[in-house]
């Protein structure tokens, strides 16, 4: 059985000040929840006051984004080794933000999951359509793109060590979730792709966590199909109240 992980996107939210007063809040709702990994990703400059908060709890922090050379005159970008110094140990790349505003592609997200990988990051590599492809049927014809240009790319063993979100792009920031049967059917085509590139030991192995609108009223719906390995929650991932009865689905 895949172990579950759910994970908060801040974006960008919260000050350093912000930043300890969630995990003052949030860590102890969770302390004794063990059904799942549980990870928040900061903005960077909050990365290292939210690794000192987590220090001693069940919650490792993640990056939300990388470059994937290691040093050099790239201006307003960050290594995978300064995320490692700072405590993070996941990144989430390839976000549909990221490839709308700041020119994220399919090269680009592999190129920065390599590196990521070689560092040791576990990487969350974001795919998912929008609105004009899901009403135009070509829902699985995207996916497929993002995933044969970006992880699908990778060795099989760097591919055992991702996970991937599936975050359809018309539901995210909406209020508009996916149906958990409309999840799962993406998850299971996701999962074709992982069996028809690597095997099917890796596509059974594969962790697929579902992102777009997961609210602490909707989690155990999308929870209990079991295609889903969890979620990638925005705006409900900065309360700690809410975030906190989204890990703790099962109770
Ligand atoms: P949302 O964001 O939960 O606010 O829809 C999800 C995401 O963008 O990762």
């Amino acid at each position: 059985m895949r172990r579950r992980v759910i994970a908060g996107n801040w974006k960008m939210f919260k000050t350093q000040a912000e930043t300890r007063a969630f995990f003052k809040a949030f860590a102890p709702l969770v302390s004794a929840s063990k059904h799942c990994d549980i990870v928040t990703a900061p903005p960077f400059t909050a990365i290292p006051a939210a690794v000192e908060a987590a220090k001693n709890t069940n919650i490792v922090i993640s990056a939300q984004d990388v470059y994937w050379e290691k040093e050099g005159a790239f201006t307003g970008e960050i290594s995978t080794s300064m995320l490692v110094e700072a405590g993070c140990r996941y990144v989430i790349i390839g976000h549909s933000e990221r490839r709308q505003f700041f020119g994220d592609t399919e090269e680009t997200v592999t190129k920065k999951a390599k590196a990521a990988l070689a560092a040791g990051l576990t990487p969350i590599v974001c795919v998912g359509e929008h609105l004009s492809h899901r009403e135009s049927g070509q829902t699985h014809k995207v996916c497929k793109t993002q995933f044969d240009g970006g992880p699908g790319l990778l060795t099989p063993d760097e591919f055992s060590r991702i996970l991937i979100a599936y975050e359809p792009v018309w539901a995210i920031g909406t209020g508009r979730t996916a149906t958990p049967e409309i999840a799962a059917e993406a998850h299971k085509f996701l999962r074709q792709c992982a069996a028809e590139k690597f095997s099917s030991a890796h596509a059974a192995a594969l962790r697929i966590l579902y992102g777009g609108s997961v609210k602490p009223d909707n989690i155990k719906g999308l929870m209990a199909q079991e295609e889903l390995d969890g979620a990638l929650v925005g705006g409900a991932s900065l309360d700690p109240k809410s975030f906190a009865s989204i890990v703790n689905f099962t109770s």
